[in-house]
């Protein structure tokens, strides 16, 4: 029979290993980019398009997008893909709603409400000049 030794330094050394690789993931859950080949010259859309209050459904460059309207000059924007098994979500009664399976997502926010999602959407970095959306 073999014995097996591990010390505490090599159990240490792998958990922060372990650590930096969750943070790694997380991090790409949570913090979209702008869909490759846009630009931030481009604009996404007019301010005057959405309500304040309300969101609208984009699709830039093959990348589908929720973007909210939160008050006369800013916005939050999204990447659509649901975070549960990827279908395309859309405003709908008040959330951002997946009709795949149920899942509800924050308009504001993006963060997961209801049905089985756990996950926010990815938030896109996106910016408001002259009254117009950009990519950040
Ligand atoms: S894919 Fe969206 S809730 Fe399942």
């Amino acid at each position: 029979m073999t014995e097996s030794t591990v010390d505490r330094r090599t159990v240490l050394a792998a958990s922060g290993v372990a650590a930096v690789g969750v943070a790694t993931v997380l991090a790409g859950c949570t913090n979209g980019a702008a869909p490759a080949g846009s630009d931030s010259a481009t604009p996404i859309a007019t301010l005057t398009d959405i309500e304040v209050g309300a969101s609208r459904n984009y699709r830039v460059n093959g990348t589908d997008l929720v973007i909210t309207r939160l008050d006369d000059s800013s916005v939050a924007a999204f990447d659509a893909t649901c975070t549960h098994e990827g279908c395309l979500t859309g405003p709908r009664n008040g959330v951002i709603l997946c009709d795949c399976h149920g899942g509800e997502f924050d308009t504001h926010t993006g963060e997961a409400l209801a049905g089985p999602v756990s996950e926010p959407l990815a938030s896109i970095p996106v910016v408001v000049r002259d009254g117009n959306i950009f990519f950040a």
